[in-house]
């Protein structure tokens, strides 16, 4: 199958406004979560205000939503995963900025966190935000049930730890360093971006009680979301505009970092990235009109200009 035989069904869907909702409710939530104290920690709590208020795409939380809905789970509830999942994106981002790392200056359209404030601040600011995802998930109000809770505070844990997202930017600080293959980066990518957009999925199934065998199909959607995901990533860096990625562009052949562009070419990387989206929409055939969002969703992940 092609990229451009694949169903249509959700043409109607526009994801602009589903997009601007989500991001005034986990706007609100942030706002809520964290009030400013009166005391020394104050230039903790404005840094991470600074960076997980209104800025991004919250296209995380907009997946558990999507994935939610597909088993009826409370829209409230699924919100509050959604802002787990945020706290570490956005921790992730933080910490990928600092000069040990991507060294970047600007993130959101806006200086990053380490230039606003400081390294130290933004250090911290990252490790709180890390642990305030798991202090929401842990907390009753995301679901009645301990078991579902204590479900999804594992799955967070592994895809966000050395054999999720960290592992991945472990891999990727390689990726400088090392000629890597196709094979190498894909595995990299999965960790480094996948495994959290796999979450995301796994979330969904997890609060509407699903058992594993009937998560395959959405693990499928989610791996092939993620990786065409990343490659748009790629070749935004590689050729989108600083104005709409509200980040720096050029930084990975400056790093000369191996990436899908610097392997393929932007051209046979967006192809890749079609055909993902392609594939990713097949896994979702069985479902009907529920499944629009996630249509949607996966190809945004391919045809993003931020
Ligand atoms: C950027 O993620 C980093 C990657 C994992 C590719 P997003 O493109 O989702 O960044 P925001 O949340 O919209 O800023
Ligand atoms: C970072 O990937 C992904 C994370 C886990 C934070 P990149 O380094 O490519 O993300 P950008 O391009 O800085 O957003
Ligand atoms: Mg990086
Ligand atoms: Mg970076
Ligand atoms: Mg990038």
């Amino acid at each position: 199958m092609t990229a451009t035989d694949a169903p249509v069904a959700d043409a109607a869907i526009d994801l602009r406004p589903a997009l601007a909702q989500v991001s005034d409710e986990i706007d609100r939530l942030f706002g809520a979560l964290l009030a400013v104290p009166p005391d020394p920690r104050s230039k903790l709590y404005e840094a991470m205000r600074y960076a997980a208020i209104g800025g991004g795409k919250r296209l995380r939380p907009l997946l558990v939503l999507a994935a939610s809905s597909l088993f009826h789970v409370d829209r409230q509830r699924a919100l509050r995963v959604g802002l787990a999942v945020e706290c570490i994106h956005v921790y992730s981002l933080i910490h990928d900025d600092l000069p040990s790392m991507d060294d970047d200056d600007l993130r959101r359209g806006k200086p990053t966190v380490h230039r606003a404030f400081d390294e130290a601040t933004a250090i911290l600011a990252g490790d709180s935000l890390h642990a305030l995802a798991f202090e929401v998930l842990a907390d009753e109000a995301t679901h009645e049930d301990p078991f579902v809770r204590a479900e999804l505070i594992a799955e967070l844990a592994r895809a966000s730890g050395p054999s999720g997202m960290a592992g991945g930017q472990m891999m990727d600080l390689a990726a400088e360093e090392t000629q890597l293959d196709i094979a190498a980066v894909t595995r990299l990518q999965q960790l480094k971006t996948g495994a959290l957009i796999g979450f995301c999925l796994e979330a969904g199934a997890i609060m509407g009680r699903t058992p594993p065998e009937g998560r395959t199909r959405l693990r499928g959607y989610a791996r092939d979301v993620g990786l065409a995901f990343q490659i748009t990533d790629d070749l935004l860096d590689f050729e989108g505009e600083e104005a709409k990625t509200g980040k720096r562009v050029g930084k990975d052949r400056a790093a000369g970092k191996e990436t899908f562009v610097s392997l393929l070419g932007a051209d046979r990387a967006r192809q890749q990235a079609a055909m993902l989206v392609a594939q990713a929409t097949e896994y979702l055939q069985p479902y009907g009109a529920e499944a629009d969002l996630l249509r949607a969703i996966a190809r945004f992940a391919a045809e993003r200009d931020h």
